[in-house]
């Protein structure tokens, strides 16, 4: 069975992690996809679950995650994008994945469904549209293990970034010093090459490399991650300077 050694959730060293967006990679050949990823260094992949209700796209399903499950050690990241929370943190967590965001928006009983993923050992976390304010966490700072910061609307590829998300990542990393929590921002959304040195700046930890940036069409998967390193150094003098 996998390892699933991740490194991904220390914020303290000041590790950043890249997370490729799986829904961005080619689907017809995903293994050739994943083995590539796995030699440029990557050992955390990012799902996107929709449902179609939540968000109007269905990208990916729980068989391709079960299936990618026996191919990889790679620590499973779960975005759900989806109404009813509590049949998906049952479906992965009976899979095998590591960590799980769920929407703020969605999750009717927000503190509840936190709890059932951490009593399965799984990191939790809870995923923040544009729109929504920081206050939507407020009360279950004790339940998290990572926010994820939406950086455009959930759904879709290839969206451009919503800029106040900028300052809302800044917001997130002041928040969670004054509750003396020392959590991994996640950001998700036009994570591409330019915008990685903001994000990483003001305060991002997780990086989802989607099509802007990990599965760019402008370099190979090796190329685009080298370019992605490049551009957290950068992101990380900014945040140290
Ligand atoms: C958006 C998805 C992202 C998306 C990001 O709902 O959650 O994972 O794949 O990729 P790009 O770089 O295309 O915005
Ligand atoms: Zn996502």
């Amino acid at each position: 069975m996998p390892t699933h050694e991740s490194q991904c959730l220390s914020p303290a060293d000041k590790k950043i992690s890249i997370a490729p967006s799986v829904m961005c990679a080619d689907l017809c050949n995903l293994e050739t996809d994943i083995r590539e990823l796995e030699k440029a260094g990557i050992n955390l992949l990012h799902f996107d679950l929709m449902d179609a209700h939540f968000v109007p796209n269905m990208p990916i399903g729980l068989v391709l995650i079960e299936q990618l499950r026996q191919k990889t050690d790679c620590a499973f990241d779960i975005h759900l994008m989806v109404n009813n929370n509590d049949f998906f943190v049952e479906a992965v967590a009976n899979i095998g994945v590591q960590q799980i965001a769920v929407h703020a928006e969605s999750a009717i009983h927000l503190d509840r469904t936190l709890s059932v993923i951490q009593a399965h050992g799984i990191k939790s976390g809870v995923a923040l549209n544009p729109a929504t304010p920081l206050s939507a966490i407020t009360y279950v700072v004790d339940r998290l293990d990572f926010v994820l910061i939406m950086t455009v609307n959930p759904g879709f590829a290839g969206q451009k970034l919503v800029p106040a998300t900028l300052r809302k990542i800044e917001e997130c990393r002041a928040f969670l010093d004054k509750n003396d929590a020392e959590l991994p921002i996640e950001v998700d959304g036009n994570v591409s090459f330019k915008n990685i040195p903001k994000m990483v700046a003001a305060g991002a930890d997780i990086l989802v490399g989607g099509s802007s940036s990990v599965f760019h069409t402008s370099g190979s998967r090796k190329e685009n991650i080298q370019q992605i390193r490049q551009a957290i150094a950068q992101g990380l003098k900014e945040r140290d300077g």
